[in-house]
């Protein structure tokens, strides 16, 4: 079957194509097909860097990706016989650009309903996740002034989504090129640049961006700023700075799942390429401005 693997730092060009072998039923495991995956820019950095997230250091050859959805074609003897032909969202940290894969921790599967699309779903995976962490850091801090660059990434949308309704007064920043984008998605907000930004006082940055040359412009302009970032794990400056990530929690997923059923959540998707241009799929993710979710499919 068809994976994709990362064998070398070398970039987005240094991925294979890879023929290798059907994974195997166990009694533990669901054997999925798998159909839709995000391209996330955890994966480009992973595949120059291998310090590139705070998980454990990346050992090579390693099946890339995280997340997919697909269908459950087989379950093992251990597991729910129920799951046989649905659709699912999987979770797999040990790779998931496959054709088959193989989960088996029960935690990590999600079934969808009918009226949650494979495309919608696949766009969970490091999105509204990590959006949470962020809401959860912005209600745990004093500030009423909350700064967020990055306003138009897939995991802004989010989080501008979850704060919906709030008592914060918010301050979306987006590159001039991504305003007009921005203000279809979230037509009732105002955006700004750094230059636009008026004076706050005591405001919280939440760092989307990942840009250390946009925060020293918006801490020069506003001052005694704190900063969150899921972007950056550091930054020089004497601002108070802390980093977050996801604390994964399956019951956020089946959240996540009724909300996308309901309309309540809205994935933001772009461009949909095969998966024999992943390679193409993650350089117009790395290269594009941000418009929502990049995916590949699987045509069994
Ligand atoms: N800590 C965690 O647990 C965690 C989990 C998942 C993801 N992440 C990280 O979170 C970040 C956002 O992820 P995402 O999937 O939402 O990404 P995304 O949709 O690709 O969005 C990236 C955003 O960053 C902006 N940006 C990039 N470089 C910039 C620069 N130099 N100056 C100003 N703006 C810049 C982009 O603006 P334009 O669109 O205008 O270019 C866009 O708004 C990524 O760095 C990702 O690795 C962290």
């Amino acid at each position: 079957m068809l994976a994709i693997m990362q064998t070398n730092f070398n970039g987005i060009d240094g991925l294979v194509y890879r023929d290798i072998p059907q994974p195997k039923l166990t009694n533990h495991g669901v054997l999925i097909k798998v159909t839709t995956l995000p391209v996330v820019p955890t994966d480009w950095k992973r595949e120059t860097n291998a310090h590139a997230t705070s998980e454990q250091l990346t050992s090579l050859p390693r099946t890339i990706g995280i997340g997919a959805v697909g269908q459950v074609v087989a379950v093992g003897r251990d597991r729910d016989a129920a799951l046989l032909h649905h659709r699912v969202l999987v979770m797999n940290p040990t790779g998931s650009y496959s054709a088959y894969l193989l989960s088996e921790n029960p935690a990590f599967i999600f079934p969808l309903p009918d009226d949650v699309s494979d495309e919608s779903a696949a766009a969970l995976t490091a999105g509204p996740g990590t959006a949470l962490a962020l809401k959860e850091a912005i209600e745990q801090h004093s500030a009423t002034n909350i700064i967020i660059t990055g306003a138009n990434s897939v995991i802004g949308l989010y989080l501008l989504q979850m704060l919906r309704p709030t008592t914060h007064h918010l301050y979306p920043v987006v590159s001039p090129s991504s305003q007009a984008y921005f203000h279809e998605q979230l037509p009732a907000l105002t955006s700004y640049t750094p230059e636009t930004l008026p004076q706050l006082d005591d405001p919280l940055i939440i760092d989307i961006a990942g840009s250390s040359a946009l925060l020293d412009a918006i801490t020069t302009h506003c001052g005694h700023a704190s900063i969150v970032s899921i972007a950056l794990m550091t930054y020089d400056s004497h601002t108070p700075f802390q980093f977050v990530h996801e604390k994964f929690d399956p019951a956020h997923y089946q959240t996540f799942i009724r909300q996308l059923a309901t309309h309540d959540l809205i994935a933001p998707i772009d461009r949909i390429f095969p998966v024999t241009q992943t390679k193409e799929a993650q350089h117009y993710a790395h290269d594009s401005h941000s418009r929502g979710r990049v995916l590949v499919t699987f045509n069994h």
